[in-house]
């Protein structure tokens, strides 16, 4: 089994729990909707990778002219498509895709987000590079990311270097990779992006909102 398809399995087994479980900063989480909201226009078209059930590609699907959705995981892929069919918004798709599966051919985006997900990317670099071939030149990447934070802590110690290898062990746990604010700013940059603003979010982990345009 390859690392890619471990992590849709693993994603895919904990789909419905992951459904059920309530969001743990729910502040954060309003903050992120409405910040987003703020940057679309009705005319965009929109991506958003690694979308779990498709929670937030609902609630912006209004926002927009129309919005695609993708994850690796098929048992989230499931949930999503449920979702939308009761709340009957049309100008929503729902696909199972891996980062790189996107062609820039469906493209590019205007908006291009992915929450949650890029301290789950084994090679971030790849998947910032190819995120920025399917954004317009102009057009915007906005994601929200866990961070290591800048002063380590124990706290922190305990939950990178002793909790999570040993779910990781027991598999219940995905690959994980956490940088710091500036270590992923600066990633970004070096895609062709120019930080448009950036908002940190406290919790057991800290998580960096970020708005990146994409330079011409
Ligand atoms: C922590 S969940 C976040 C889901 C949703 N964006 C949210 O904020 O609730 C991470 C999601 O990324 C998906 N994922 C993990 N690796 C991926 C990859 N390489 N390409 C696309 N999706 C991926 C997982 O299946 C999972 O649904």
């Amino acid at each position: 089994m390859t690392s890619l398809s471990k992590d849709a399995a693993f994603w895919s087994k904990i789909s419905r729990k992951y459904a059920e479980s309530p969001i743990k900063n729910m502040d954060g989480y309003l903050t992120t909707l409405e910040r987003t909201k703020s940057y679309l226009s009705p005319e965009d078209v929109a991506l958003e990778i690694g979308c779990g059930t498709g929670s937030t590609a609902l609630l912006l699907a209004p926002h927009v002219a129309h919005i695609t959705a993708t994850d690796i995981a098929t048992g989230m892929i499931e949930i999503a498509q449920e979702k939308r069919a009761e709340k009957r918004l049309e100008n929503v798709t729902f696909k199972v895709a891996e980062v790189l599966d996107h062609s820039r051919k469906d493209g590019p985006y205007d908006v291009v987000m992915a929450h949650n997900l890029l301290h789950l990317l084994p090679d971030l670099d790849a998947a910032l590079a190819h995120i920025g071939a399917l954004t317009k030149p102009g057009g915007l990447f906005i994601s929200k990311t866990v961070c290591a934070p800048d002063k380590g802590g124990m706290k922190y110690a305990l939950i990178r270097y002793a909790a999570i290898p040993v779910m990781q062990a027991l598999g219940k746990a995905p690959f994980v990779q956490f940088l710091s604010a500036q270590a992923l700013e600066d990633k970004m940059t070096h895609a062709g992006f120019r930080i448009v603003e950036a908002v940190d979010q406290s919790g057991l982990l800290p998580s960096r909102y970020l708005v990146a345009r994409k330079e011409t």
